[in-house]
């Protein structure tokens, strides 16, 4: 047999600055350390389980939708803060994360990345390869390439925002952590050159978007990229020991697609997981039926 997949759901576990405290009515209320936010989520398409006066003594700000692409982050008090830290555990580190309130609604993270994130530790602590080489592809604040540093891998971080690319310097900084190799570039240009140049790597962490451009406008899109992009990257794979992972947020670009994909590209794919990532609301209230569907992932890992 080519190889073995299932469907998983997975979530974020004993994380103890983020909580998804409830969701519905199109909108999710959440924790990240000390501040409390209300976020439009068109997939919570059910009733909410607090009332809407627990929804606003708790929270500190509300992002405001006032269309598909813009808004506004409307603070309760004015001096709850716009920028502010959390932390996330792996092993003995603590990773810090700089969170600010930005436009279109993201904070500089997107929490439910967190059951990858586990995956990618457990997969590096299993390695043989003294330092495992680490590639993160449209890598932004840098979750997973902060966690695979913790475990003490070689890290390369690709993203085309410079901004974005210096704010995953300062939360490595913020983390006690170093030499993570920052490059500003478009991730399909680097890839194709890496491959190139013959480099390998035992981990790659991809998670394109639909649209995006590269930092000199080069352009990427997802549905006419992505097949010439996971059929490269593959190829980057240390052959002995590795571990891969592709996931997105693109509607219409299903774990099945995921699935067929990397067959399609590794048809000797072992212990291949496919699923969604969702967020699950914690706190005596919630049923826990309210499964908030986030992104699609497919993954796998060879280990010696
Ligand atoms: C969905 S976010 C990734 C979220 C990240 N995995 C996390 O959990 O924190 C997509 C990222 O891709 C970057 N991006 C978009 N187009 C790109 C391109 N052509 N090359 C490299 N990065 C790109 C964006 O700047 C953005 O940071």
């Amino acid at each position: 047999m080519a190889g073995t997949s299932n469907s998983l759901l997975t979530t974020p576990s004993e994380w103890i600055d983020y909580q998804l405290i409830d969701s519905g009515n199109g909108e999710k209320l959440e924790r990240f350390g000390s501040i409390t936010l209300i976020r439009p989520e068109p997939n919570a398409n059910w009733p909410k389980s607090l009332s809407g006066e627990e929804w606003h003594q708790r929270h500190h700000a509300r992002f405001v939708a006032r269309s598909s692409t813009q808004g506004e982050w409307v603070k309760k008090s004015k001096t709850n803060p716009s920028d502010w830290q959390i932390t996330y555990q792996v092993g003995p580190i603590d990773i810090k994360f700089r969170l600010a309130l930005t436009k279109f609604k993201h904070v500089g993270i997107f929490p439910e990345q967190a059951a990858n994130w586990q995956y990618i530790a457990a997969s590096l602590r299993k390695m043989k390869s003294q330092t495992p080489k680490v590639l993160n592809l449209f890598a932004y604040t840098g979750g997973a390439s902060l966690v695979a540093r913790a475990c003490g891998a070689d890290v390369t971080h690709v993203d085309s925002i410079k901004q974005v690319v210096s704010w995953a310097n300062q939360n490595q900084e913020l983390s006690g952590l170093k030499d993570i190799r920052w490059v500003v570039e478009d991730a399909f240009k680097f890839v194709k050159r890496e491959t190139k140049r013959g480099n390998g790597y035992h981990g790659i962490i991809l998670d394109p978007p639909a649209y995006g451009h590269g930092p000199k406008g080069e352009r990427w899109k997802l549905e006419d990229q992505i097949e010439e992009m996971i059929e490269q990257v593959i190829t980057l794979l240390d052959p002995k020991e590795h571990f891969f992972i592709l996931n997105t947020y693109t509607s219409g670009f299903s774990s099945e697609n995921i699935e067929k994909l990397i067959k399609t590209h590794y048809p000797q794919v072992r212990n291949l997981e496919t699923g969604d990532l969702y967020l699950r609301p914690s706190g005596k209230h919630s049923t826990g039926k309210e499964k908030l569907i986030m992104s699609n992932y497919g993954r796998f890992r060879k280990i010696l």
